[in-house]
Formats: C-alpha cells, structure tokens, sequence
C-alpha cells in the first residue's frame, strides 16, 4: 500500500470489529448506508451457517466524516458484534472471567489452529481461531466500501460473478467479454443467491451445496472479480513491489481460504500458443492520441504490471472450509490424544461470500494505486489531475 492504508481490528465474537483508513482525501461524498449495502451483499448466499442469521451488520462511522463528507483525517469504522451479548465472560478482556468457558484443544485440519497455538504459545486454540476466523472480513468489505465510493465517484465500476462450486461449472471465456458484457453478467449474479449469472447452474450448484450439507462436508469453487473504466497507467513495472497484479494477487489470496489467484486468461495462458493470446493493438476508435483498441483481455488489463485500459478480469479459487459436520481426524492438544476436530457451527459453501470480500480488496488496491498516480489531498484536486492526464492521452 503506497498512499492509502488501514488495519483491521476484533475478534469473531468480541465486542466489536474495528478499522481505520487513511489516505482518502477530502470532499468525498460517504454514508454509513452505502456501506452497509456492501456489509449485506456479503451476508447474502446459499449454503451460509446459522452465524449470517445472528449478524445482520451494520458500520458506524466513528471519524474522517463531517456532514457527510471525508475531511482528509483518518476514517474509523465500527461494527459491533451482535451475539456479545452470549460472550462476555467468554471473549473478556478481565482476567476475572478466565476460565468462563471451556478451552478448545481439538485443532481442525485445514485452519489455522494448530500453527497458531504453537507459535503464539498459547493453551486454548479459541485464542487463535477467533482472529483466523473470516468475520474479521466484515470491516475488510467496509473498507472496501469507502475505497469503492471513490473509484466510483471518478468512473471506476467493480463487479464480480461466482463461476463454480465444487465441480459444477459457470463456463465463460473471460478474454472475450468485453465491459457491457462483465457488468451484464455481474447484474445477473446480484438476483442470484450464489452470485451466478445462470440459474440452471445455479441450480446444479444448490443441489451440490444440499448433498454436501447432507452427508457432512464442505464445498470450495472459483469466482470472477473486475474493474472497468480504469484509466491507463496504475500500477509500475519499475519495482517487484509496485507491480499492479502482484499488488492484486497478494490482496485476493490475503481472503482466509483462498488458494489461487489468475489475472486474465492465467493458467490458460501457459497452454497456448503465444500468437493466441496477446491482445493485439488497434488504433484507437476515435482516430487520435493513445486510447487505443483490442479485440480480447488475456492479459486481464494489465501489462509489464501497469493498467492498459482494458477491464481488471482476476479469477480465484477458494478452497472448501475446513470445519465440518463429518469430522476429520485430529489430537486433542491437551492429551496427545487421537480424536475427531472440534466442529462450531459453520458455512458449508460460501464462495458467494469470498466474492464481495475480494471485490472489497480490488476496490482497496486499486484505490491506492489510483491515489499514487493521481494524488491529491481532496477530490478537486484528484480529479484535476486525471483530467489533465487524460486529456494528454487522448490527443
Ligand atoms: C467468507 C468466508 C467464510 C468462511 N467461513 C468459514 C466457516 O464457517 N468455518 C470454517 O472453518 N472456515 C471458514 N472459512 C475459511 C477459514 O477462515 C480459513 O480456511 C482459515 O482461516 C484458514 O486459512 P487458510 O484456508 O487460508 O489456510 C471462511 C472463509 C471465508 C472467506
């Protein structure tokens, strides 16, 4: 993160979630509501656990705002925790309470429980599992939100669709679609329950989330998050660090549970010929300057590490959630004893989820580079700056 930045705070069932950004200049326009609409997108999907129907989150704005507007300081967000109330002796930071409930001490497979009890010597994984737990995402997706407001605010849109769900498959060639095309598919996946742009597959999906359900495991799959109206020239190939889609990459597999990350056409790219997949360059449509045209996006609109002006296409995949009703095979840390993990009530699929979370991410590395290249300490002085980058490019 060059120009903006921001900590998360919170446990899953402490108190409350925090955050703050900074680097948002003044003069943005930001509610609390806009958001809370992005904090209920993530909630939304099939194949959630009983937790989504506890949580119903909402952020308070605690500073960086004044009449509605940024004010260029640090902006603090709080989201409290709605089941507390049921945790307060058992998540408080009073060493009276110690002992209020019981300790966890059967690790699962696949979290981060083990690794973490031995690293941070600790007795109790709950110590652990209460931060690796993907709730702390929350107030990454309402982060997110006030990056999202301004690439908004300066024409960027981001979107995103869920592709598959264990084997059932959403099939698109992403190097063919075109920005209409991403925002056609991305509407449609917003009336769906598991974000996919088409309910036969959809439908195959439920079924597949419903078996899973039943006999007791856990579902991964892929998703699709993009950016269009990104001006030419975020990100540098000067540096390993400022490289855009190292940038990306980091940021999406950073989401608990993800395990790979494509830019544009990825893994596709290595099994064809390179006369196939280089997005050959047209004059631009308007006849003058450097805005120019392609007829495909393999490279998912980023080139030598910098925006082309093509829509940002990442593909990832999430891997299925460790903890499950069929339990695996474990010790109990305490004992040394072979037995059968803990299991806390849990999603069985929520790639739906993982997909707002890293639309969130993509707001938030994009917003930085758009900030370096274009800086300034308000809105005004932001959008002077693009105009007049623009209108040197554009001839
Ligand atoms: C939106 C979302 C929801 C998740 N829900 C659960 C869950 O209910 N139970 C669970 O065991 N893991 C869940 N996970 C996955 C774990 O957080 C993750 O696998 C764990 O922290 C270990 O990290 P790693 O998989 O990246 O190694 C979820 C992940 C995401 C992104």
């Amino acid at each position: 993160m060059f120009k903006l930045r921001f900590l998360t705070a919170g446990e899953s069932h402490g108190r409350a979630l925090t955050g703050i950004v900074e680097g948002i200049p003044a003069n943005l326009e930001l509610t609390e509501q806009y958001i809370n609409t992005q904090l209920k997108r993530r909630q939304r999907g099939y194949g959630r656990g009983g937790r989504m129907k506890i949580e119903s989150d909402r952020v308070e704005i605690l500073s960086g705002l004044r009449w509605g507007k940024t004010i260029g300081s640090p902006i603090a967000l709080l989201i409290r925790n709605r089941d507390w109330e049921n945790w307060q002796e058992g998540m408080s930071i009073d060493q009276a309470h110690q002992g209020a409930i019981p300790a966890v001490t059967r690790p699962r497979p696949g979290h981060a429980d083990l690794a973490g009890i031995i690293k941070y010597n600790q007795k109790d994984i709950r110590n652990i599992l209460e931060r690796s737990s993907a709730r702390e995402t929350a107030m990454r997706v309402a982060i997110g939100a006030v990056a999202r407001r301004l690439l908004e605010h300066f024409g960027i849109k981001i979107g995103g669709f869920v592709t598959s769900v264990g084997q059932e498959q959403f099939e698109i060639e992403l190097a063919g679609c075109d920005a209409l095309k991403l925002h056609t598919l991305a509407d449609k996946a917003e009336d769906s329950d598991l974000r996919v742009p088409d309910e036969t597959v959809e439908n195959k999906m439920k079924e597949a989330i419903d078996r899973a359900k039943k006999d007791g495991y856990s579902l991964g799959g892929t998703f699709v998050v993009f950016a269009t109206g990104v001006p030419v020239g975020l990100g540098s190939h000067i540096q390993w660090d400022r490289r855009l889609d190292a940038r990306l990459a980091q940021a999406i597999m950073g989401i608990q549970a993800i395990k790979a990350v494509e830019i544009g056409s990825g893994f596709e790219l290595s099994r064809r010929p390179g006369s196939e997949v280089m997005d050959e360059i047209y004059p631009p449509e308007s006849g003058k300057g450097l805005l120019v045209h392609r007829k495909t996006n393999h490279a998912g609109g980023i080139e030598g590490g910098m925006t082309n002006g093509m829509p940002v296409v990442i593909r990832a995949a999430m891997k299925p959630i460790p903890t499950q009703a069929r339990p695996l095979k474990s010790i109990d840390i305490s004992t040394g004893e072979q037995i059968e993990a803990a299991y806390e009530r849990s999603d069985v699929c929520a790639v739906p989820a993982a997909s707002i979370i890293a639309e969130a991410m993509l707001s938030i590395v994009l917003c930085d580079a758009f900030l370096e290249k274009f800086g300034g300490d308000s809105i005004e002085e932001t959008e002077t700056n693009l105009k007049s980058y623009l209108s040197r490019i554009s001839g």
